[in-house]
């Protein structure tokens, strides 16, 4: 059915930030609205797929039909996203996943004792290339680039170092794109070197259209 381009496949979502704590008061977070994650979860709601959000933590409310799972740290979202991984069609890591985390979580307030403190952080684990490692060849992985310089460049290494079968990037540093905004300026890449550039459009359109070029890409694949 032409309005229901994904009937029938499971859609699985990251969205949002995540938290990294520190100490029982304190932590780690980034400025990640979840407006884009919650966008591609409606529209492909709309278009018939099962949809289910993992999502850090957000002031939006979720779209109406979509299962969520709310998590706060990386280590919880990569848990809930391979809980989900085998029955999913399609995977897309929109969350603003913290590349660190305190190493340490203290148990206690940390005082102010010192003139300087050094909080050492530990690596967490890349969620979108762990899917890529291992996902099956039906499943589709798509990402996300927010970059400030030398976008397509960063996006295309992305795409090839995670075994995406599709990217979708834009400029932070540009107006009307990226954090907390309610439009965005995108483009999507794919393993061919094709690419779709969308002008500025909502949030909404620019997931409509995410929803249809997944839509279109499922079809021809079968
Ligand atoms: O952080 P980076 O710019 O490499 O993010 C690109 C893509 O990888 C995004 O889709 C993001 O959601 C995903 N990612 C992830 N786990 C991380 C870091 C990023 O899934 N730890």
């Amino acid at each position: 059915e032409a309005s229901k381009p994904l009937a029938g496949k499971k859609l699985l979502i990251t969205a949002g930030p995540t938290v990294e704590p520190i100490d029982p008061v304190r932590y780690m977070s980034n400025h990640s609205s979840g407006k884009m994650g919650y966008a591609i979860a409606e529209q492909a709601k709309k278009a018939g797929a099962e949809v289910v959000l993992v999502s850090g933590p957000v002031t939006i409310p979720p779209p109406k039909g979509v299962k969520v799972i709310e998590v706060k740290q990386a280590t919880e979202m990569m848990d809930a996203v391979m809980n989900e991984l085998a029955t999913s069609d399609i995977i897309i890591k929109s969350a603003a996943v913290a590349d660190y985390r305190s190493k340490v979580v203290f148990d206690e307030k940390i005082k102010k004792n010192s003139e300087e403190l050094i909080l050492e952080l530990k690596k967490n684990p890349d969620i979108a290339a762990e899917v890529g490692r291992v996902k099956r060849p039906d499943q589709m992985l798509i990402g996300f680039a927010a970059e400030t310089e030398q976008v397509e460049q960063y996006a295309k290494g992305k795409l090839e170092r995670k075994n995406m079968d599709l990217i979708i990037a834009n400029d932070v540093t540009k107006p009307g794109a990226g954090f907390g905004t309610d439009t965005n300026i995108v483009t999507i890449y794919d393993r061919d070197g094709d690419k779709i550039e969308l002008p500025q459009l909502s949030k909404q359109e620019v997931a409509r259209h995410i929803v249809q070029v997944i839509g279109e890409r499922l079809h021809a694949r079968t």
